[in-house]
């Protein structure tokens, strides 16, 4: 489905609740019926990264495919990775619906999902039935791993998701940034983040000697300039391999409408994307480029996501911005991005990386 198709039904498909959409789309992206135009190939924007070998730059984030249903259609379309999750050991049904909000005025979206997911074994059928598929496309796969909302004790909820479902990932991440389950950004803090990465460090190591996935943290946007010092040096000091920035924020820009900005949960999409490219810098210049980041917040076309790759990050991901733009949207990206390498001289992505950075 080309851009301008999907603008000319977008209006059909906003009369739709949010959450209702997205079920219909994950059908038909089960089903085949939605395809992308012409894959964009280049090795301009492919990077070896986490042990494998990104065919491009451009991620489809987390949220999309909680229970990794459609791990291989959404690679077909053309993104470069995807992360499936956020998965929670145990089967939960998350907060009462509505809990997905557009603002079409301002490319947003608030949501306070609250992890609703199938759980850990139905998620391994999952990417196991996709390990197998015939016909795999290429492309990565990350696992996004939260805890259940009863849970008391988070290690234990990470940790039996790792021993489940590391086997199975290119890479791991441990959300501890989503606003909807109460005390998980709590899990920020330097003393408890230590000991909770410690311990999954262990089992990573136990349930995959030889191959462990990377471990990637994802954290908040809304950090304050000391929490984002004091958890550089954390991830640093806890030798994660990555992290993620970021998760949505619960700033509430006054320009939003009010019946939009009143909503409780996690606001995406455009207002997000400031605040966001702003947080990959500072971690770039805190970690001295040590630390690799997948950038994260508001990326609707190829400007944005150079953005994001020159404040540091040297892979990106969205999820908003396929809701306005349509599923052709990683295509169109990586060919305008292509077009930006050539106007600024590199010949690769990675020449790119951190360059607007001090
Ligand atoms: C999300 N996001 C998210 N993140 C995560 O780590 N686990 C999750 O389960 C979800 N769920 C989720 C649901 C919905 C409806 C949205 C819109 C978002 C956050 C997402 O992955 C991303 O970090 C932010 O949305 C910012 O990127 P975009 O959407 O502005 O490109």
């Amino acid at each position: 489905m080309n851009n301008s198709l999907y603008k000319a039904i977008r209006p059909a498909i906003f009369k739709i609740d949010p959450e209702t959409a997205h079920g219909m789309t994950i059908k038909a992206l089960k089903k085949g019926a939605i395809r992308a135009c012409k894959i964009v190939r280049s090795e301009r924007l492919g990077q070896n990264m986490f042990g494998h070998h990104f065919p491009n730059p451009i991620g489809l984030s987390a949220g999309f495919d909680k229970n990794a249903e459609v791990v291989a259609p959404v690679l077909r379309l053309g993104f470069g990775f995807t992360e499936a999750g956020t998965v929670t050991p145990k089967q939960q049904d998350g907060n009462p619906r509505p809990r997905i909000f557009r603002d079409p005025t301002h490319d947003a979206v608030i949501n306070r999902m609250g992890f609703p997911n199938g759980g850990m074994e139905l998620f391994k059928a999952n990417i196991k039935d996709f390990l197998n598929t015939p016909d795999r496309p290429k492309g990565i796969v990350g696992i996004n791993i939260g805890m259940n909302k009863t849970q008391t004790e988070p290690a234990k909820d990470y940790c039996a998701l790792i021993q489940d479902l590391a086997p199975f990932a290119d890479y791991l991440t441990v959300n501890i940034s989503s606003p909807n389950t109460p005390g998980l950004r709590d899990l920020q803090q330097k003393d408890v983040l230590l000991a909770l990465l410690e311990k999954m460090m262990q089992i990573r190591a136990i349930t995959c000697p030889d191959n462990a996935p990377a471990l990637l943290v994802k954290l908040a946007p809304d950090l304050t300039g000391d929490q984002q010092k004091e958890l550089a040096e954390t991830l640093l000091e806890a030798k994660v391999d990555g992290v993620i920035l970021s998760n949505t924020t619960l700033d509430r820009p006054k320009t939003l409408p009010d019946n939009f900005r009143s909503q409780t949960g996690g606001l995406s999409g455009a207002p997000v994307r400031d605040k966001s490219t702003a947080i990959i810098g500072n971690f770039y210049r805190l970690t001295g480029g040590k630390l690799p980041i997948i950038g994260v917040g508001g990326i609707s076309s190829a400007q944005h996501a150079y953005d994001k790759i020159k404040a540091g990050a040297s892979l990106v991901q969205l999820y908003t911005g396929m809701i306005y733009e349509g599923p052709n949207i990683a295509n169109t990206i990586n060919a305008d991005l292509l077009k930006l390498l050539d106007r600024d001289g590199y010949t690769h992505i990675s020449e790119a990386i951190g360059t607007d950075i001090a």
